[in-house]
């Protein structure tokens, strides 16, 4: 039997709540999707004003790393659903509160814990479910380091801390004069300094795509896997700059896709989107890594989708029924912080918006760093050159400008 779905009224006792952990502008839109739904929202991130933040119906300041502070506040707000935005989260005590049934972990605390660390995703892609990836090897000082790459690795290579997102503390090693380097590179850069690291064979791809991969219940009340069309994306420096869907593939190498991305969501489980991020050449896919969660470069979607990737995480979670229909074909494209000033503004906002068929989407962060993603340009086009064009031209429009 089929269970009857309700849904409340916010700020009544009948509210259905969900808590974000982490509200930066992937969250914001999450609550947006949820708030249309009227559901009860609570923003939580590190620092005040987060876009999130501006957003929910009610908004916290913590350390999400401090597991006796988090358990604090979901004790407090008593959320029926936490969603995790961002990988920095004590992630043993949302595995604690999953199994003492105090509220649902999307899409699952042990997918949670398990992607947010490099090791537990890469052996299980590999190990478990003999998915292809990149040669890698772990490493816990300089020294083994040397040994792996000098005993299979290779060169050129890649090396990344264990915790880190966004590129921090990664970097391509092109020679042994380059190890000690990439080493120190990693320490500083991961989040958690564990001292630990994965080096990665260098796949020398012809493009990358993220598959977003959707598990919602169907009409039979079973879970159903949907899947979006490929988003291709450019990179820099390990931070996604450019996006664009459909991202055009041989029919051989997008059933591997397709199935490599079965494969991982069926083992993460649980309600939601992913973002499987691949790597591809010709016929040959490689996995690389999956976020259980809107990804960035599924940004695009606001433009390209009939439902959003925020919109597809909103309702799965819920146990609604999604699309992944395309809209049109579309592109996004960063706009950078440019300055470090604690107050800004943006000029040609104006202009960016006179470029036909686009969008523009700016976060509202309290702060700006050079190269802090501080909005995100859209556009649609008759096809992904197009759209990439404007996208790329409507963000070079806005000007970040000091106050
Ligand atoms: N083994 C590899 N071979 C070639 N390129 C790689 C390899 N590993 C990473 N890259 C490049 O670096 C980018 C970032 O790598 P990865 O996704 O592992 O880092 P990340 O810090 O988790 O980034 P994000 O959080 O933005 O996804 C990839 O999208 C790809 O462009
Ligand atoms: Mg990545």
């Amino acid at each position: 039997m089929k269970k009857q779905l309700t849904f409340g009224t916010p700020l009544s006792p009948s509210a259905t709540k969900v808590m974000l952990l982490g509200s930066g502008e992937l969250g914001k839109e999450v609550i947006i999707a949820l708030q249309r739904l009227g559901v009860e929202t609570i923003a939580v991130d590190r620092y005040p004003n987060a876009p999130g933040h501006q957003v929910a119906h009610r908004a916290h300041v913590i350390n999400m790393t401090d597991a006796a502070a988090l358990r604090n506040l979901i004790e407090r707000e008593q959320p029926h659903l936490i969603v995790p935005e961002i990988e920095a989260i004590a992630t043993d005590m949302l595995v604690e509160i999953e199994r003492e049934g105090l509220a649902r972990v999307i899409p699952t605390a042990r997918a949670v814990q398990l992607t947010m660390h490099r090791e537990g995703i890469r052996r299980l892609a590999a190990e478990t479910l003999g998915l292809a990836t990149s040669p890698y090897a772990f490493a816990s000082s300089l020294e083994s380091l040397r040994a792996a790459i000098d005993n299979g690795i290779g060169y050129p290579c890649v090396v990344k801390p264990v915790m880190s997102s966004s590129g921090k503390g990664q970097s391509k090693v092109d020679s042994a004069a380059d190890v000690e380097q990439a080493w120190n590179d990693a320490a500083s850069g991961s989040r958690v300094n564990q001292g630990r690291v994965i080096v990665e064979g260098f796949i020398n791809f012809e493009y990358e795509i993220t598959q977003l991969t959707i598990r919602a219940i169907g009409s039979n009340g079973e879970v159903e896997t949907h899947f979006c069309e490929p988003i291709g994306h450019v990179q820099i420096a390990g931070d996604y700059v450019e996006s664009w869907q459909p991202q055009a593939m041989s029919e051989l190498a997008l059933k591997r896709t397709r199935d490599i991305s079965r494969k991982v969501t069926d083992n993460l489980g649980g309600l939601g989107i992913f973002g499987v991020e691949l790597f591809v050449n010709g016929d040959e896919v490689w996995f690389s890594e999956v976020s259980p969660r809107p990804h960035d470069t599924g940004m695009v979607t606001m433009c390209s989708q009939v439902q959003n990737e925020f919109e597809l995480h909103a309702r799965a979670i819920l146990g609604l029924p999604v699309s992944t229909a395309l809209r049109a074909p579309g592109a996004s494209a960063v706009i950078y912080g440019q300055l470090e000033e604690s107050v800004i503004a943006f000029t040609g906002v104006d202009e960016a918006l006179r470029v036909p068929q686009s969008d523009l989407r700016l976060f509202g962060k309290p702060q700006s760093f050079s190269k802090r993603r501080m909005g995100v340009a859209l556009a649609n086009g008759a096809n992904t050159d197009e759209a990439r064009v404007r996208a790329k031209l409507a963000a070079s429009k806005v000007v970040p400008v000091k106050v």
